[in-house]
Parts: structure tokens; sequence; C-alpha cells
């Protein structure tokens, strides 16, 4: 994909140094607050074999996250997340596709993506992407 203004769409992994500059993102691009967005959670999670974390970027500037993880059963996508001013570019489908790309390749024969319900923007983006909602499952969860 291209943007005539910026250059075109890379997507890679995210590398130790980037890692204050896409905690900074999250909160500019309205991801929903979590307990592991700290340096700390988002260094152990790049340099994990069981999880892959992407940075989109049209340069200089970074336009997107996705983390997937593989825990040997199931896949998990977490912390999906495009600037408010690169959405509706198709950057979210890429990041998407990529960590499809790299579950499969891992062994991962379903993948879950955890959603808010009330949130229109996401679960349109979900669906629009391949990912149906399942009507029988309920998150239960526990802060440790
Ligand atoms: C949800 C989000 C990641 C989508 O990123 P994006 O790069 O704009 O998505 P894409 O351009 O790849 O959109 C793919 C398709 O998803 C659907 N979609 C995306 N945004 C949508 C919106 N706001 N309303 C309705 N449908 C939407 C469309 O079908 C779209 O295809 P189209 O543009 O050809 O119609 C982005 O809006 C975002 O970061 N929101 C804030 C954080 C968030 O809610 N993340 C999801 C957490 S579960």
């Amino acid at each position: 994909m291209s943007d005539s203004k910026q250059g075109s769409l890379s997507i890679r992994a995210c590398r130790a140094e980037g890692v204050p500059a896409v905690l900074e993102f999250w909160r500019a691009a309205d991801a929903t607050p979590s307990v592991t967005d700290t340096a700390d959670d988002l260094c152990r999670a790049i340099t994990s074999n069981s999880a892959r974390v992407l940075v989109a970027e049209i340069a200089p500037s970074l336009v997107g996250t996705i983390i997937g993880t593989f825990d040997g059963w199931r896949g998990n996508i977490y912390r999906m997340a495009v600037h408010p001013e690169y959405r509706r570019r198709g950057i979210g489908r890429a990041l998407v596709a990529e960590i499809d790309h790299w579950l499969v390749g891992q062994g991962a024969k379903r993948v879950t993506a955890l959603v808010e319900k009330d949130h229109a923007w996401a679960t349109s983006f979900w669906t629009a992407v391949g990912y149906g909602v399942d009507q029988r499952i309920a998150r239960h969860v526990r802060t440790l």
C-alpha cells in the first residue's frame, strides 16, 4: 500500500528502542488502557518466542500496532490499533493478515480477538477481516 504524501506502508517487528513510542502511540490511538501497558511487559512480549509484536510505519510515523500470541493451543490477538489520521486505508487489515500468517506458521488453528461489544467500529472491523462473533462465549477475567 502506498501513501501519496508520506511514502509506503511497512510492517515490521517492534524493537526494544521502539517500546516508549508504542506505549505513547496506544494512548494517541484510543487503545483501551490495559494493565500490561508498561515497558517491562512490552519488552517481555517482543523477546518472547510465543508472541509477535508488529508495528506499521509510514515513514517517519508509527501508524499501527498488533500483537499476536500462540500459547501452543490457540492464537490470540491484542493491541490492534491504527492512528486516527491513518484509518480506513487498509492498515488494520494488513496487520491482521501478517499476524494470521505468523499464527498459521506457529500451528494455530483458531484465533481469538477480544473486542469491546460497545465499540461499533471495532466489531465492524473484526467482522470485515473475517473474525466472526462467537455468541456462546463470555469472558471471565481476574486481575492478579
Ligand atoms: C479498529 C481499527 C483498528 C481499524 O483500523 P483501520 O486501519 O482503520 O481498518 P481498515 O482500514 O483495515 O478497515 C478494514 C475494514 O474494517 C471495517 N471498518 C474499519 N473501521 C471501521 C469503522 N470505523 N466503522 C465501520 N467499519 C469499519 C471496514 O469494513 C473496512 O473496510 P473498508 O474501509 O473497505 O470499508 C481502528 O479504527 C482503531 O485503531 N480503532 C481504535 C482502537 C480499537 O478500537 N482497536 C480495536 C480493539 S479490539
